[in-house]
């Protein structure tokens, strides 16, 4: 095959991935869960170019430079190790989340090049694989291969750092879009200054893996209030510990703040509804089924609104479905 098209949908960490204990291997400081969604999705194809002198990405149509093109072709570089290969590669991929703004299109977008780079170039790759591969573009992507409700394992190495998918009841986000723009500080980047200069950095692996015991449990137990309670405080005691950083990031904005009280006043009225954010201003309401819409309605004040499904793992698409 000389060109092959993903796509994988975006997930929403109900506990959240926030630094590396190895950044060449991307291995997380502790483990992480989350809802592959259902809308949303990037689709990329992969098309290998023998004539070309360099790797070439577009991204939404647009010739990618600096350093997204850079993380695209050291991506790249990886596969083509694996692969003993040197062909370089056309990349092109579309978003439908906005793109570096806490909606999670490096998720979706290292996904859906895992997928299609692998089969381009010829890689034969179970899902353990795929996320395995994919972590090595952007953490939080080695969730998204995988459908519904996925747990990636810190691991003790780059063989046992992998998402697999847990039982869990069903559930539904709202995503709340309060602002589409590009954060002025990427994930990457944010998290490794939380680690140099966070005197509350040292805490967070352990607070994090007893998190995510409780949540485990809380899956497999069914029990919804427990999983929103540790979603909602685990959120902000990321927030916390961003904010803590020297020079300090904040992601949440006063509108997002106003989100987060929102849904603590629709709780206090009897609704189950948890509010969570990734690095960004943009805000995520985990709720059940049936209060689905009249949570979305609440919402509309603040921003866009839009109602998600636990949605399937990363899929290669057959045919000309390449993005244009
Ligand atoms: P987000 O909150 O959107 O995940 P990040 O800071 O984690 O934000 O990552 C944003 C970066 O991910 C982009 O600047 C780009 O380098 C990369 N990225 C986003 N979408 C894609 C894609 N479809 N293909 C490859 N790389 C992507
Ligand atoms: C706040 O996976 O985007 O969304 O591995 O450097 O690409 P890199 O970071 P990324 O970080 C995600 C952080 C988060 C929490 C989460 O998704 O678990
Ligand atoms: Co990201």
């Amino acid at each position: 095959m000389t060109a092959a098209t993903a796509r994988a949908f975006p997930n929403i960490a109900l506990v959240k991935y926030w630094g590396k204990r190895d950044e060449e291997l991307i291995l997380p400081v502790a483990g992480s869960l989350s809802l592959t969604l259902d809308i949303l999705p990037t689709t990329t194809t992969v098309s290998l170019a023998p004539e070309a002198e360099a790797d070439r990405f577009e991204l939404n149509g647009r010739e990618a430079t600096g350093e997204s093109l850079r993380r695209v072709a050291a991506f790249l570089d990886l596969v083509r190790s694996l692969a003993g290969s040197q062909t370089p590669a056309f990349v092109r991929s579309r978003n439908e989340a906005p793109t570096g703004a806490g909606l999670a299109s490096s998720a979706s977008g290292f996904a859906a090049l895992a997928t299609a780079a692998a089969a381009a170039y010829g890689l034969d790759l179970d899902a353990r694989g795929l996320s395995r591969l994919a972590r090595r573009g952007s953490g939080s992507a080695s969730r998204s291969i995988v459908p519904g409700v996925a747990v990636w394992h810190a691991g003790d190495g780059d063989e046992t750092s992998f998402a697999e998918a847990v039982a869990a009841p069903e559930m539904h986000m709202v995503i709340v879009t309060v602002d589409a723009g590009e954060k002025p500080v990427s994930s990457r980047v944010a998290m490794r200054r939380t680690a140099l200069t966070s005197p509350f950095a040292e805490a967070w692996p352990r607070t994090t893996e007893e998190s995510l015991a409780e949540m485990i449990s809380a899956c497999e137990a069914g029990d919804f209030t427990r999983i929103g309670r540790i979603t909602e405080t685990h959120a902000l005691r990321m927030h916390a510990l961003i904010q803590s950083a020297d020079p300090p990031i904040r992601y949440l904005t006063p509108r997002s703040v106003a989100v987060f009280d929102a849904v603590a006043e629709l709780r206090e009225r009897g609704v189950e509804a948890y509010a969570t954010a990734d690095a960004g201003p943009n805000v995520v309401v985990l709720v059940q089924s049936a209060d689905a819409e009249a949570v979305a309605a609440r919402m509309e004040e603040f921003g866009r609104v839009q109602i998600a499904k636990p949605g399937p793992g990363v899929e290669l698409l057959e045919g000309d479905a390449s993005p244009e």
